[in-house]
């Protein structure tokens, strides 16, 4: 059949749920292996030799010993913070008024919006991450801008217009009725667009009256099936000042939660800094956690609790929130995650993070039949990513014995010279200049 294009090298196709089974049986690998595109979608996955076979006509792309893999999906960022990632000497609360939100302030000039989104996405693009999670700023025309360059490119991307009406600096903050209003217009011109998904976004509890929350809750109650995302408890002082706001808030979730702000499409950054309530209410509901691990040490907020929120059966998902996150990278975002729950005591399986990355967060976003994994319908976003690509790295990996102690090495050294090649819906990117 015309069209179609065989992508040949190491394959790793995960069918299972790595912290719900044994980890390293949960994906299948294929040393010679190949992943059949055709239409913009995987049409087929399997051992180089027969799919070759089969197909005949297909146009080969063949990338050697490199891994094929879904690309990254990262499931909480802040395109809009691109510029000042690597702020220095602040925790949250400073680190905003200080860095962030006289960057955000600068989004209300569309033309400023536009660059940086381009900017972010080639960023995003070069470190293999396929999917983004944004948030915007309060001026609708970031939204615009971000949503207009994920278009131009194809990619399949998330976003919605960050809203605050208190506590923020003139020229940031918006109203109940604006922020419904604005939101729902967004929404309405972009939900469904091509591949673009609007997620309705209160920045968190301390920039958000019970108006604008109950606003919002109000909104998200009228679209079933989008997301929601939000702040929850990512530092000790936040959680104070939400309750000083919220004296009649049982907790922190709890202002979400009265506001109709809880269910399964919430997705939650942070929550490291949770009560039992909030744990089983969370559970209970289905809402979900976002980690982002090189973020809570960057800005200084604790250790989120993988290894036993995962094993408590809560949904999760893993982040760079750039740029409170000090890296692009779903790589370095993997190491931090590691690195974290050793703290906590629990050694993490490379099957874990990498599936944290990918399926399990296209999981978490409700798009498990559309991107994150390498099976016949997925949309074919995909990475070829060198175990190799740096002389460290590649010494360590030539000792491997099988394809999780490769990836290791990757994993905890890798960055975006590890990533070879990316193709969205089938098509290979350029390598960019310079
Ligand atoms: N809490 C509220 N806004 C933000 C933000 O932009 N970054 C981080 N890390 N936490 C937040
Ligand atoms: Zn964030």
């Amino acid at each position: 059949m015309n069209g179609q294009k065989l992508i040949l090298g190491q394959t790793l196709a995960f069918h299972a749920d790595p912290f719900a089974e044994e980890p390293a049986a949960a994906a299948r690998h294929e040393r010679r292996g190949a992943v059949l595109v055709a239409g913009g979608r995987i049409a087929a996955v399997g051992p180089a030799e027969a799919l070759r076979a089969a197909h005949p006509a297909a146009e080969v792309e063949d990338l050697g010993a490199a891994l094929i893999s879904p690309g990254f999906v990262d499931a909480h960022v802040h395109y809009a913070q691109t510029a000042i990632i690597a702020s220095w000497g602040k925790r949250l609360i400073d680190w905003l008024n200080l860095y962030t939100f006289p960057e955000e302030l600068r989004f209300a000039d569309p033309a400023h919006a536009a660059a940086i989104a381009a900017r972010y996405f080639d960023l995003t693009l070069a470190h293999g991450t396929t999917s983004v999670v944004s948030y915007g700023t309060v001026h609708p025309e970031s939204v615009e801008a971000f949503f207009a360059e994920a278009a131009r490119r194809n990619l399949r991307a998330f976003a919605g217009k960050t809203c605050m009406d208190r506590n923020a600096p003139e020229g940031l903050t918006d109203t109940p009725q604006s922020a419904y209003d604005d939101s729902k217009r967004l929404l309405d011109r972009w939900h469904g667009v091509g591949r673009l998904s609007y997620v309705v976004t209160p920045r968190f509890a301390p920039t958000s009256s019970r108006e604008q929350l109950a606003a919002l809750g109000a909104l998200w109650a009228e679209r079933p099936g989008t997301l929601m995302q939000t702040h929850l408890s990512e530092q000790t002082d936040e959680v104070a000042w939400v309750a000083a706001l919220f004296p009649e808030a049982r907790d922190y979730l709890d202002t979400y939660e009265a506001a109709g702000l809880l269910g399964p499409g919430a997705l939650f950054g942070h929550a490291i800094h949770l009560t039992e309530r909030e744990r089983a209410r969370l559970r209970e509901t289905g809402a979900g956690l976002v980690h982002c691990p090189t973020s809570n040490t960057f800005i200084g907020s604790g250790l989120f609790d993988l290894p036993g929120l995962a094993a408590a059966g809560q949904r999760i998902g893993l982040a760079t929130d750039t740029g409170g996150g000090s890296s692009f990278s779903m790589l370095r975002t993997m190491a931090a995650a590691y690195e974290i729950a050793q703290l906590r005591g629990t050694a993490l399986h490379p099957a874990q993070l990498w599936w944290l990355a990918t399926a399990g967060n296209a999981r978490l976003l409700g798009m498990a039949d559309r991107i994150g994994t390498l099976a016949p319908g997925i949309e074919a976003d995909l990475i070829a990513v060198d175990l190799a690509s740096t002389p460290a790295i590649a010494q360590r990996a030539a000792r491997a014995g099988d394809i999780w102690e490769a990836l290791f090495p990757t994993i905890m050294m890798g960055d975006d010279r590890a990533i070879a090649a990316v193709w969205i819906a089938g098509e290979r990117l350029p390598r960019p200049a310079g």
